[in-house]
């Protein structure tokens, strides 16, 4: 599919039957959300543009690999996305945060924007929004529309679980965001969940259900 990765590692692969195991405990949800991040984490940044600096080892001068550019953005989808942030600033601990408040209306499945905090410099920054679920991608379609809005021209897109109309909706929408998931399962249900899924990713994670 154009524009969509899905990491099929083993380890991500195993740690996510765990996840969608409804035997899971609330702690047990957040530990692999997080162990699972800093895999998804390698996956997304696996093409991150590098330039060399000249630094002194113990023994000698070398002209060594290091990123390029200006930091770049974690872009946190609130609530759910946290639990994806927290594994991936382990990975890029001086990376920036930006966090996008938005719920969906259980009735019409609408983005409701609730919260917006980033930094300034979108335009000159790489964004990778994180929200563990693509479902309908009213709410993936609103965080980049916001992003959008505020300059951010470069991002990618990380999740866990993607269904095919939201994977389908989204690319259409925003062509130029590439998608990053675990997995794509098989269809929404009439409620917008995803089957089979893992459930509401949020209560999931912070014990509200
Ligand atoms: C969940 C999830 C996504 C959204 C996906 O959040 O974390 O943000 O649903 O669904 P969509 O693709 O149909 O928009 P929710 O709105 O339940 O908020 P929460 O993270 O605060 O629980
Ligand atoms: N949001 C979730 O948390 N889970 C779904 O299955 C769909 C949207």
């Amino acid at each position: 599919m154009q524009g969509v990765t899905v990491v099929d590692h083993p380890l991500v692969q195993h740690k996510l039957t765990i996840m969608r195991s409804k035997e899971t405990s609330t702690a047990g949800f957040r530990r692999l959300l997080r162990e699972i991040s800093l895999l998804l984490g390698y996956e997304v940044t696996r093409n991150l543009e590098l330039t060399t600096k000249t630094i002194e080892t113990p023994l000698t001068s070398m002209e060594a690999p290091t990123l390029e550019g200006k930091k770049l953005v974690f872009a946190s989808v609130l609530r759910a996305g946290n639990g994806l942030l927290e594994g991936l600033l382990d990975l890029v601990p001086a990376a920036r945060v930006a966090h996008i408040g938005l719920y969906r209306d259980h009735e019409t499945l609408q983005a409701v924007e609730y919260f917006f905090k980033a930094p300034s410099d979108l335009a000159d920054r790489l964004i990778i929004i994180v929200d563990p679920m693509l479902a309908t991608a009213n709410s993936a379609i609103a965080a980049v529309e916001m992003l959008k809005a505020r300059g951010a021209t470069n991002m990618r897109f990380l999740c866990l679980l993607a269904a095919p109309e939201g994977i389908e909706r989204f690319t259409r929408a925003h062509p130029d965001v590439p998608v990053f998931t675990a997995a794509i399962d098989d269809h929404l249900n009439e409620l917008g969940y995803i089957v089979p899924g893992l459930g509401d990713a949020g209560d999931r994670m912070y014990g509200t259900k």
